[in-house]
Formats: C-alpha cells, sequence, structure tokens
C-alpha cells in the first residue's frame, strides 16, 4: 500500500510542471493546475485556416528533428493554431493567447505574425531537448498554462553590419533564423561602407567589381597597412540580387522586415573607390578601406578623414548615381523604410571644394552641416519617389531634418528626444546601451573588440526606451552589431547574446515585469536551449569586475559582480584562485611590487562559474590614469 501510494505520489508530482521561463517575458503567464500537456508520436497539429496551417507546418518541422514524431498537420489537431474570426483587440496585431491543457494546446492570434510568436513562446514552454538537431530521448511534456502577450514596441531589430566583414548568404539567414526565437522583426543591413559595397546594383557594376573588393589583411583590425599601389584586392563578397530576393523571403517567412541600409553621404570609400567622380577630390587612387587607419579621432565627436570618403554634394550626378542606387534597392525590399545613413560624414573636403561652396552660396546655406541637411533632402526626395520613407543616424538631425525622416539614435539618446520633440518617428539605439560590438566583459578577457567603452548585459538590460521622450513617437529600437572585430557567424552570435535576449525583453516586455534576477534566471536556461541548439553565446556575465582606485597614495582594489550571489575569490601570490582562496569581502589595499599580479574568479554554490582573470599591477595603474 505504500508502494502504490508512493507511486500515486510520483505520478501526481511529474504530470504537474512548473511553467518554463520564455524570454522576451510574456506580459501575462499563468500556471494552471492541470497537469501537463504531452508530446507523443500521435500528437496532431492543427491550423483553421490555409495561413496558420502554414505555421503549423513550421512547428511540426522544428519540434520533429528532436522528437523523431511525424507530426501531421490537420483542420483540427490537438495543438491547434487559430487565427481569430473576430478580432481581439487586447493582443494587437503581433500578439497571441496560448492555452495549454492535459489535452491540447491551443494557440490564438488575430494574424499569423501572432501565431508565430506564439509558437516560439510554445516552443520556449516545451524542454530544452526540443532544440536537438537529432533524435533525442526526452519528457516532451508542457506546463499548463495560460499566456496572454503583445509586444510594447513596433519596431524590435538587430542590425549586423556586413562591410566590415562579409557575411555569406547562409550565415545571414542563420543570424535571422536565430534572431526570430526572441520575437525580433527587423533585420537592419548595413550593406554598405569604407571597407565594402556588398549589394549588387546592375546599372553600377563597379561597385561590386570594384567596391566589393579588398585587400586582404590578417591580425589586428584598425592596424592594417593600407592598400599598396597595385596590390590585387582578393577578399571580396557580395551578394547577387538574386541572394538578395532568397534572403528577402526567408525573412518575410519569418515575419522579419528587412531594414537595407546605404550609408551615405559619409563612410563611401567603397562606392568612391568604384566610381572616384563621386566625391570632391575626385582622387582615382583611392581603394576600398581593408579596415586600415584613415581617420583621426579626436574626441567630443571631431575626426578627420585622411582620404575623401563622402560623395559630393554639389554634384548631380551623384544624385543620378543615388537614384539608380535606391531605384533597385527600393525594388528589392518591400519594407516600408530604407536607411540612408548619414553618420560621421567628414565635411573637410566639401569645406575646400569650390562647387561645394558655389553651391552653399546659392542656397543660402551658412555652414556644411546645413549642406549635408541639403544632402539628405534630396536623398529623401528619391527615396520617396521609389515609394520608401527615410530612416537615417542622428547626424541628419543637423542642419535641418528632412521632412519625413525617421531617426534612429545612436549618440546617446539626445537625438531620438530632439526628432521626437519636432514630431518625427525614432528607432532607439543609444551605442553605450544598445551597441552589441562594444565589450561585454573585462577586455584581458575578451577577444579583441571595440572597447572605447564597455555595454556589459547589465548595462543593456538596465536601458529604457521611453525615458525622456514620449513614446508616441518611439517606433522601437535596436541592438546594432558592428563588424570590425566580429570575422565570423559564432562570434557575431558571441557578442548578440546574451545581450540581444536583454534588448528583446526590453523592447517586447511590459516596463511593469523588468526585474534583473529573474531576467538572469531565464537567460541562464537560455544558455542550455542555446548550447543544444549550436547558438553560441557569451559567459562573461559571470566575470568579476575589477575595479582599481587612489586613496592615500594607495592602489585600492574594489570587486563586483553584475550577477548576485556570485562569490569572488582571488589571490596575489601568482597561484591560480579557486575557492580556497582568499574571499574578497571589501576593497583590498593592492600591495607595493612592479610583478604583483592580481588573479580573480566567481563560483557560485562552489562552483566556478566565471573566468580566472589575471591582471598585473601596472594594468590597474593605467587604468587608473583613463578614469
Ligand atoms: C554609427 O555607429 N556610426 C552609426
Amino acid at each position: 500500500m505504500r508502494r502504490l501510494l508512493a507511486l500515486l505520489f510520483l505520478c501526481f508530482f511529474s504530470t504537474q510542471i512548473k511553467a518554463q521561463h520564455i524570454i522576451p517575458q510574456p506580459v501575462e503567464i499563468q500556471q494552471l493546475k492541470s497537469p501537463a500537456f504531452r508530446l507523443t508520436a500521435s500528437t496532431s497539429i492543427g491550423g483553421n485556416t490555409e495561413e496558420a496551417r502554414t505555421i503549423a507546418k513550421v512547428l511540426a518541422n522544428k519540434i520533429s528533428t528532436a522528437t523523431g514524431y511525424p507530426f501531421t498537420i490537420r483542420q483540427s489537431g490537438n495543438i491547434q493554431l487559430n487565427l481569430t474570426k473576430t478580432r481581439n483587440e487586447k493582443i494587437g496585431d503581433e500578439g497571441y493567447t496560448i492555452e495549454v491543457s492535459s489535452k491540447t494546446v491551443v494557440i490564438t492570434a488575430n494574424k499569423a505574425a501572432g501565431l508565430f510568436y506564439g509558437m516560439q513562446s510554445f516552443i520556449q514552454l516545451l524542454p530544452k531537448e526540443i532544440e536537438s538537431k537529432t533524435v533525442i530521448k526526452a519528457q516532451w511534456s508542457v506546463p499548463s498554462v495560460q499566456v496572454v502577450d503583445y509586444p510594447r514596441f513596433a519596431w524590435r531589430g538587430l542590425m549586423l553590419d556586413v562591410s566590415r566583414h562579409f557575411f555569406s548568404k547562409e550565415d545571414v539567414k542563420h543570424y535571422i533564423g536565430d534572431m526570430v526565437r526572441y520575437k525580433y522583426n527587423v533585420f537592419h543591413w548595413h550593406l554598405t561602407d569604407d571597407e565594402g559595397w556588398r549589394i549588387e546594383i546592375k546599372s553600377l557594376p563597379k561597385l561590386t567589381q570594384v567596391g566589393a573588393c579588398r585587400v586582404q589583411r590578417y591580425g589586428k583590425w584598425g592596424t592594417y597597412e593600407a592598400p599598396k599601389d597595385g596590390e590585387p584586392a582578393t577578399d571580396c563578397g557580395f551578394y547577387t540580387q538574386d541572394d538578395i530576393r532568397e534572403i528577402v523571403a526567408y525573412a518575410t517567412e519569418r515575419h522579419v522586415t528587412i531594414l537595407p541600409e546605404i550609408d551615405v553621404p559619409g563612410h563611401s570609400t567603397a562606392a568612391i573607390a568604384s566610381y572616384p567622380e563621386l566625391c570632391c577630390t575626385k582622387d582615382s587612387t583611392i581603394k576600398v578601406s581593408p579596415g586600415h587607419s584613415f581617420s583621426e579621432w579626436y574626441g567630443n565627436g571631431q575626426f578627420k578623414m585622411l582620404v575623401d570618403n563622402a560623395l559630393n554634394p554639389s554634384d548631380d550626378k551623384v544624385y543620378e548615381f543615388l537614384d539608380k542606387v535606391f531605384t533597385e534597392v527600393a525594388a528589392l525590399f518591400p519594407g516600408q523604410f530604407i536607411h540612408t545613413g548619414g553618420d560621421e560624414c567628414y565635411h573637410g573636403y566639401w569645406e575646400k571644394d569650390a562647387g561645394c561652396q558655389a553651391l552653399m552660396k546659392k542656397e543660402s546655406l551658412k555652414n556644411t552641416h546645413e549642406l549635408q541637411s541639403y544632402f539628405v533632402k534630396r536623398v529623401e526626395k528619391i527615396v520617396k519617389s521609389k515609394g520608401k520613407k527615410l530612416i537615417g543616424w542622428d547626424e541628419i538631425l543637423e542642419g535641418g531634418l528632412a521632412p519625413e525622416a525617421s531617426v534612429m539614435s545612436w549618440r546617446g539618446t539626445e537625438g531620438g528626444k530632439e526628432a521626437a520633440k519636432q514630431g518625427h518617428t525614432v528607432v532607439m539605439t543609444p551605442n553605450d546601451f544598445t551597441y552589441i560590438d562594444l565589450i561585454q566583459g573585462d577586455p584581458l578577457a575578451e577577444p579583441d573588440a571595440t572597447s572605447y567603452k564597455s555595454v556589459r548585459l547589465k548595462k543593456t538590460y538596465s536601458y529604457e526606451p521611453a525615458e525622456g521622450i514620449d513614446t508616441k513617437f518611439i517606433l522601437g529600437g535596436e541592438a546594432n552589431l558592428w563588424s570590425e572585430k566580429t570575422p565570423t557567424l559564432r562570434h557575431a552570435q558571441y557578442l548578440t547574446y546574451p545581450r540581444a535576449w536583454a534588448m528583446a525583453d526590453i523592447l517586447w516586455s511590459p516596463q511593469s515585469v523588468k526585474n534583473w534576477d529573474y531576467f538572469v534566471k531565464r537567460m541562464e536556461l537560455q544558455f542550455e536551449r542555446a548550447d543544444l541548439a549550436d547558438i553560441n553565446y557569451a559567459r562573461s556575465v559571470y566575470d568579476a569586475i575589477v575595479q582599481p582606485s587612489m586613496k592615500d597614495n594607495k592602489l585600492l582594489v574594489d570587486m563586483s559582480t553584475e550577477i548576485n550571489g556570485l562569490d569572488i575569490f582571488y589571490t596575489i601570490d601568482e597561484t591560480i584562485p579557486d575557492k580556497f582562496s582568499t574571499k574578497f569581502t571589501q576593497p583590498i589595499d593592492f600591495p607595493e611590487g612592479k610583478s604583483v599580479t592580481l588573479k580573480v574568479v566567481t563560483y557560485r554554490n562552489g562552483k566556478q562559474v566565471g573566468k580566472v582573470i589575471a591582471f598585473p599591477r601596472e594594468e590597474l595603474k593605467k587604468r587608473l590614469k583613463k578614469q
């Protein structure tokens, strides 16, 4: 009898399982009392319309890989995807509801996008083994829950720079395929820059014959030698228009809009190498940059370009060129917007150019910011004539915003605030929170990254887009991945996750559910899923933060962690620290001695979680100077 009772007890607790923890955090998720739903070889998947059945098929494909079950698609199934006949206003176009009982799962939405996102949440409700790429044994149970969910912002983007490093068609699809798991819906494709023009423009063949190739360099980006005279440009890569159509179709199937970016008038070395007549100096020796340094940065936004990498705003031929480019770009991309760049344009060559000076006089333009504004306004007319809307980096505010332009605020949030004040819509990508190329841990423990400032995970998670801006004007936000130091897809993933998970919460979930500790818990569950799905991610969030300061002429070292509940252990005797080393409790007086090295590591519940990082005394002192 005791055995029977124990068995009954076990059965009860094995059928009632806890809700999984989803990223992004849903608006409402309620655990119900009934037993879990079990996926079996005879489970069927239904869709009440053709559109719903299309998504049912995507779900069947996804979950048959790990389960090995041959799911059949019907009008009515155990897992049912329904498009509403009467619109549910609460969930809008992208929202959904899920009801899981022991017998059925019902996902309901007003539109296909909502069903698609409901499906993504459903996948996260399944055990992590569902991410396995081969058939695996698991208890395929779904907790009995009720979910009501819809996004906070309509524009939830990730940007990938494919100019500084080229990513193959398959890589780009992979990146898009991963981002939709977290309900991102805009892929901002930075297609042109000084280091490569990556989109075929049939009427301007040199853009890819010349502009998509640069001389080969190895090592550390930014330290490379400039292209030498006569040196063959063998490092090439671009997307044909067929490639682009294929990627657009792939994205569309996943409810992702692609935002193509053609970055002008600055950042145009690759275009100018192809057609030197486009810049003021008409310098035919200009070559696509392999990632060498050709600029000087003075701080405070001041800089100088040592080669002329800006289009000439006073030349009608430049607008004819852009008309051809945007005609073909507009035909390829179905989205509403085209991004025309506008950032970091050096005006030095414009200042010396007779044509620019004459135009400024003729148009009564007071300075070169107004000249750039003149350029953007003409570009806006071109973009508009192709049936599209212009969005540009926040520099397009300087000298006066084009009448209907939207602004992508990257130099902090000020550009976004100002544009919204002027009644323009904005997409928020402030670099100190959302630039995921920036270093996410200690430089001593990270691969080479853009590191002029760090954007740790907690910093990204702390971002609040609506701070100081009327939400009416915020379309949404993006995390941006520049690729100077991102040569591979694996590394792109490392920089993207987990920060893009934080950003997914910020852009999708209500502000009221924001909670760092709970985010960390959900992130750690995603780590396990990502391991099975072969998605790379950074574990830098576990590493110790070491902060030197000077007190009474002595070096003082403080230590902390982003995650609560970690222990930091350290040594200063050259040995490798572990949980038997000295535990950090308060700032330490760092001993004198040039060769002393601090080594730190983090543990949780007796298990190592962070990396061992070694800080030579000289490095700590160097950091004092930078503070
Ligand atoms: C930018 O980061 N230059 C937009």
